[in-house]
């Protein structure tokens, strides 16, 4: 496995492969779990040549001490990606990827990301955007995968791709899981202990919520959702949403021919945790 700091040496080491073979490319801020790793088994499966970046972006942090307090475990990372097989590791600076420039582009989703977490974290996707596109430009991957775990960043990297003529294929990858159901993340590891048992829950009440919604079509869920939290004293329900899993607009009333997905947002003390589940 090779690591490589600029992009200058990235892109010499890349040059003979590309169109001649597959670059699968997993974009990570760090602080690796079994859930990337997943999306590295996926790209090992589907490529020739698989890179991960670990790159914690600022422009996509709303919260100064949140970017701050961000985990880095640089080398347990390393030993992680070893063993999943990654072949090449890019470790950029802040001033690799933005020179001097530490500032977002301004992009048009068409309103995706005015939804959910749009309205929680204000110009976060514009960093997420303005990220992904700067080190597709460096990597020009082939192929490039992106955890449903955060199913409205990967809608807006989809749309991003579309609407810049980008040349890359956007591949979803369903979400990993702790095996009492709550979704990895790298915020798990700062939950006490009262809060990581208390945490499975939330995904209980969606494997609930879609049986509701088989069942009794959508009629009364949220309101459903949002009692079952009134019993927990270590989660605090921010939003609970059914939406169109195409545009992320919240379901008013139900349309056979749509895929729907719910959505939460959970705090857990400080830590906020979010999660998804398809219901068709
Ligand atoms: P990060 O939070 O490190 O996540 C990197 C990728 O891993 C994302 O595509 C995310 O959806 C996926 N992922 C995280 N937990 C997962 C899980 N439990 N199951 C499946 N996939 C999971 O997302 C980012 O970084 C950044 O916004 C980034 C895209 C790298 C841009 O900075």
């Amino acid at each position: 496995m090779l690591v490589f700091k600029t992009k200058s040496e990235l892109k010499e080491h890349l040059q003979p492969a590309i169109s001649k073979k597959n670059i699968g490319f997993v974009p990570t801020m760090g602080a690796l779990h079994q859930g990337h790793i997943s999306l590295v088994k996926k790209a090992k499966q589907e490529n020739e040549i698989v890179v991960v970046s670990i790159f914690v972006n600022p422009t996509q942090f709303n919260n100064a001490s949140d970017l701050t307090n961000y985990p880095k475990t640089i080398d347990a990372d390393l030993k992680m990606l070893e063993e999943a097989n990654c072949d090449v590791v890019f470790i950029p600076s802040v001033e690799e990827i933005y020179d001097e420039n530490v500032n977002s582009e301004n992009f048009e989703f068409d309103g995706l990301e005015k939804e959910m977490e749009g309205k929680f974290r204000p110009g976060h996707f514009d960093g997420v955007g303005t990220v992904v596109k700067k080190l597709f430009e460096i990597v020009r991957p082939t192929n490039a995968y992106f955890g449903e775990k955060d199913f409205q960043q990967l809608q807006i990297i989809k749309k991003m791709v579309v609407k810049n003529n980008l040349p890359v294929n956007v591949i979803g990858c369903s979400i990993f899981r702790e095996s009492d159901g709550l979704a990895m993340s790298s915020r798990n590891m700062r939950l006490t202990q009262e809060q990581r048992e208390a945490s499975p829950f939330i995904h209980k009440v969606l494997l609930e919520a879609k049986s509701l919604f088989i069942n009794e079509k959508g009629n009364g869920i949220c309101k459903w959702v949002t009692e079952q939290f009134e019993n927990q004293p270590e989660l605090e329900l921010e939003y609970f949403i059914i939406a169109d899993e195409e545009n992320l607009k919240e379901m008013k009333t139900i349309n056979e021919n749509v895929k729907y997905r719910a959505f939460i947002a959970v705090f857990a003390g400080e830590i906020r945790l979010i999660d998804n589940i398809s219901l068709t």
